[in-house]
């Protein structure tokens, strides 16, 4: 398939012929190739072919794959097995809170059990309890996680057609979901993964939802619903209605971190499924991917982009295996990436405090006080024409990104005066400024600052 010629080449006619070239005659006239040029693109696509030495499946390092064995999960695996198990008899089982950081495995462990769960009642001739997974963060709101319950047992409309989009009220949709689960006489298991997400955006609607969820079975006259409720914010319970946490976190999962050693034996497990035998010569790598992810408070996710990434780049490349050297390149575009989404992401009154932070840093000054930085955010939210918050909620904005790892602050005491905080810039002046640029509104800004105060040396 690949026995094209891979050169051209390129001839001239010469009146006289002759020549070690001479390659024949034609139209009456001699040929002869003077060079040969080879096809741009050969080159490229046979790295690309060489690059398929690296993943035999690279599907198993997607997010969304579930392997068939979670090492290290088995006391999560069978505490929520067992509280789930009754839904084999008929029962309803008890509302699970997960909770851990993120990458510590809470969705896969939860589709694993939840999946095994099904097979089990079908293999063993029982009825099947129904399940739905729903990711709040990415399906968003009251509504739409209703309505992705009502789609996941076919609950319609009376005309039956599909419930719309939008434009019921809440209730309505809720009393359509009822109803259907109610007519199919089951035990229902409702993963809500990210659930914190519906409290954060907004928390009076968000208990509201998680309520009359957690309160339906005593509606419900021949079904049973039962909630997985999953976060990797610890501090979630503090944001939901007591009565809430009372059904809801009924019983209580931890996930732990992974230490480097667990986080070797994942990436071993994947890197069997997901790349050919000779992609990974050098033992050492996995050390490396294993040991980096562990600094990165043990998550499972970062470790198996970080190996992705390196298997992409040493493609790319055209090598034939990953080494050291890609995995400590893959950490930086990650590391890059990570850091340009983070603030990309950020409400604009974050973006203006992370600004003031920059153009301090920019002028040369390397440790910023709060007071300092107020005031030159104050100045930036007035170019903005947005609200200048206070001091007080400025300085919640910069514990917020001292989180995300975009500001390091250490708290100084200032003897009778109170205390104070001292902020240094975490990541490269040059790559904040690059990623702020892109904000054109920033950017006037910028332009105005730098011209008023020679902020940048
Ligand atoms: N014990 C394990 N064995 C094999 N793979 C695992 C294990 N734990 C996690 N993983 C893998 O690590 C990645 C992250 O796991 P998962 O998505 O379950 O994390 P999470 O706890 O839900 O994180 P988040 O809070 O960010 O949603 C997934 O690709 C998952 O398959
Ligand atoms: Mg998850």
């Amino acid at each position: 398939m690949f026995s094209k010629p891979k050169v051209i080449r390129i001839f001239i006619r010469t009146s006289t012929g002759s020549g070690a070239y001479s390659t024949g005659t034609n139209h009456g006239f001699e040929w002869s190739w003077v060079c040969t040029v080879e096809k741009p693109l050969d080159k490229l696509f046979d790295k690309f072919l060489q690059g398929q030495a690296i993943f035999k499946d690279r599907n198993a390092l997607r997010p969304t794959y579930v392997p068939d064995e979670l090492p290290y999960r088995d006391d999560q695996m069978s505490r929520i097995g067992s509280i789930l198990g009754p839904a084999l008899r008929g029962a309803p089982p008890s509302n699970i809170l997960c909770y851990g950081k993120t990458g510590t495995g809470k969705t896969v462990v939860a589709r694993y059990v939840l999946s095994l769960l099904v097979e089990k009642a079908r293999k063993s001739g029982v009825i099947a309890p129904l399940t739905a997974y729903v990711n709040c963060r990415i399906v968003g709101t009251n509504y739409r996680v209703l309505r992705k319950l009502c789609e996941d047992i076919d609950a319609r409309m009376r005309d039956g057609s599909e419930v719309p989009f939008t434009g019921l009220p809440t209730d309505e949709i809720r009393s359509i979901f009822k109803k259907r689960l109610d007519q199919q006489t089951s035990i229902m298991v409702v993963v809500l993964d990210e659930v914190d997400s519906l409290v954060k955006r907004d928390v009076g609607q968000g208990n509201d939802i998680l309520y009359s969820l957690t309160r339906m079975n005593g509606e419900l006259t021949n079904s049973r619903i039962s909630i997985i409720g999953i976060s990797n914010d610890l501090k979630f319970k503090e944001m939901l209605d007591p009565r809430v946490l009372s059904t809801l976190g009924e019983e209580e999962v931890i996930f732990a971190p992974y230490n480097a050693v667990e986080l070797r034996g994942i990436l071993q497990q994947r890197v069997e499924i997901a790349f050919n035998s000779e992609a990974i010569g050098d033992e050492g790598v996995i050390n490396l991917v294993g040991a980096l992810a562990a600094q990165e408070h043990g998550d499972a996710r970062r470790a198996l982009d970080l190996l992705r990434t390196a298997g992409e780049l040493a493609e790319r490349r055209g090598d034939n295996a990953i080494t050291q050297e890609h995995v400590r390149e893959a950490q930086k575009v990650i590391e890059r990436d990570t850091i340009t989404e983070a603030v990309k992401t950020l409400p604009m009154q974050s973006k203006a405090v992370l600004f003031s932070v920059f153009a301090l840093a920019n002028k040369g000054k390397r440790d910023i006080f709060t007071g300092e930085c107020f005031n030159v955010y104050a100045e930036i939210a007035k170019s903005l024409s947005i609200d200048t918050l206070t001091q007080r909620r400025v300085s919640d904005l910069i514990s917020e990104l001292d989180m995300l790892g975009l500001i390091n602050t250490t708290v100084i005491s200032k003897g009778r005066y109170g205390r104070t905080k001292k902020i240094r810039l975490a990541v490269s002046k040059r790559q904040i400024g690059a990623i702020l640029d892109e904000d054109v509104r920033l950017t006037k800004i910028a332009s105005n600052l730098m011209d008023e105060h020679e902020l940048v040396p």
